[in-house]
């Protein structure tokens, strides 16, 4: 799928209503269009629908209470409302509007809504009595005041048995806009300071073919390189993604290759003219099978060598162009990493390597990871955080380095 959307982050908020059930769906969907996805559900909202449902769909623990010790010592509530790029609370019901509408912090839902700086879209759902009640007005009028958006609600038959307007909007419908809403605030606040660049980035894992049904691969998911992609088409960028395989959606405004061995990476790479930026955050192997098989290869009692040869460096071949773009790499270090890293920056002409530490839980498969920024005549630590953020960060290095 080509989703229009990628890294953002949403909390999701569930109050107490009939139709909380939908929310499981759109949870759903929302990762589908490429969302990362937090629950809160209201004292009230885990009565319709248990927390583990919504916990299984956006694979992260539900948050229902404001003060869980555990949860606080992990991400409290500022730092979830800060990490937010939009909250939606679905279904939203009058008693939860009237509290917001007041400024009510009685609950983690409530308490997020005002702590956060990210805009809050509420999907009323309620008996189309309650909808049209001049209390239930006020409240929507002032919280519209605030700036809050509302979603709905749509009219129609009611799980009260009763027609009218009061239902919430189906999810697919919750998220196109949300999905809009989006776009429209990655748009108005990118800064294009890569505007007329082209970037190059490679992303993900190869797959060296061992026969036609096996290969060697990594455990790269491709998620820091897709970052970057996404980070450089927000500030204008004219950006090529080489990717190995990868379930990942395709950020918005990007141009995507998918590749599947090393030598297809190098050949697309290599396929590409002028470039300003290169970046290399694929894991591409450093070796391929000798000569793959064409047939299954069958087991037999007996070991089975195969003979690995080298797979061409890509980043070191792009570095070595007479007319060279701006170099960035990786390196995944399980020790040593300042100085293997710096050694490797050297040796493979980059300007400016991202190092992190992996192995036990750290850097792949991960959305968060901590990098140490290496380049000629400076440092520095970028601290565990979400791989947009550092995606942004390793941007504004460059900018350093170069000072343009
Ligand atoms: O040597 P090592 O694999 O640790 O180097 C990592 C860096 O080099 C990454 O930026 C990676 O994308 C790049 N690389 C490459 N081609 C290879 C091996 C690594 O571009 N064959």
């Amino acid at each position: 799928m080509n989703a229009p959307l990628s890294n953002q982050r949403i909390i999701v908020g569930v109050s107490g209503g009939i139709a909380a059930y939908k929310a499981v769906v759109l949870v759903r969907r929302l990762i589908e269009a490429g969302c990362e996805v937090r629950v809160v559900m209201t004292e009230a909202a885990t009565r319709f629908v248990a927390p583990l449902s919504f916990q299984a769909v956006s694979g992260h623990p539900v948050r229902t209470t404001l003060l869980d010790a555990e949860a606080e010592s992990g991400m409290d509530h500022i730092a979830l409302a800060r990490w937010a790029d939009a909250v939606v609370v679905a279904p939203a019901s009058a008693n939860l509007m009237a509290r917001l509408a007041n400024g009510f912090a009685d609950d983690l839902l409530t308490t997020l809504c005002l702590a956060t700086s990210a805009p809050v879209h509420l999907a009323p759902a309620m008996n189309r009595q309650m909808w049209a009640h001049p209390a239930t007005r006020a409240n929507r009028d002032r919280l519209v005041e605030h700036g809050v958006t509302l979603l709905g609600p749509a009219a129609g038959a009611q799980a009260c048995g009763e027609t009218g307007e009061g239902r919430m909007l189906e999810p697919e419908v919750i998220v196109e806009a949300i999905v809009e809403a989006l776009a429209d605030a990655l748009v108005a606040n990118a800064r294009p300071d890569l505007a007329g660049r082209h970037v190059v980035v490679t992303a993900g894992g190869t797959r060296e073919p061992i026969d036609p049904v096996r290969f060697i691969a990594n455990r790269s998911s491709g998620r820091m390189g897709f970052a970057l992609a996404a980070e450089a088409a927000r500030r204008g960028a004219a950006v090529t993604l080489i990717a190995g395989p990868s379930a990942l959606p395709t950020p918005a405004g990007v141009e995507r290759v998918d590749v599947e061995t090393a030598a297809e990476m190098q050949a697309a790479v290599e396929s590409i003219g002028a470039m300003d930026i290169f970046v290399g955050a694929a894991a591409v192997a450093d070796y391929r099978v000798a000569a793959p098989a064409d047939h299954k290869l069958k087991k037999s009692g007996e070991t089975l060598s195969l003979e690995l040869v080298p797979n061409p460096d890509i980043i070191r071949r792009v570095a070595e162009r007479a007319e060279r773009p701006f170099v960035i790499g990786f390196a995944a270090e399980t020790d040593h990493v300042r100085e293997y890293a710096a050694a490797k920056r050297v040796a493979k002409g980059m300007d400016l390597i991202c190092a992190n530490e992996v192995g036990a839980g750290k850097g792949f498969d991960r959305p968060d990871n901590a990098l140490l920024l290496l380049w000629d005549g400076g440092e520095h630590e970028l601290p565990q955080a979400d791989k947009t953020r550092l995606a942004g960060e390793i941007f504004d290095t460059y900018h350093q380095i170069t000072q343009d």
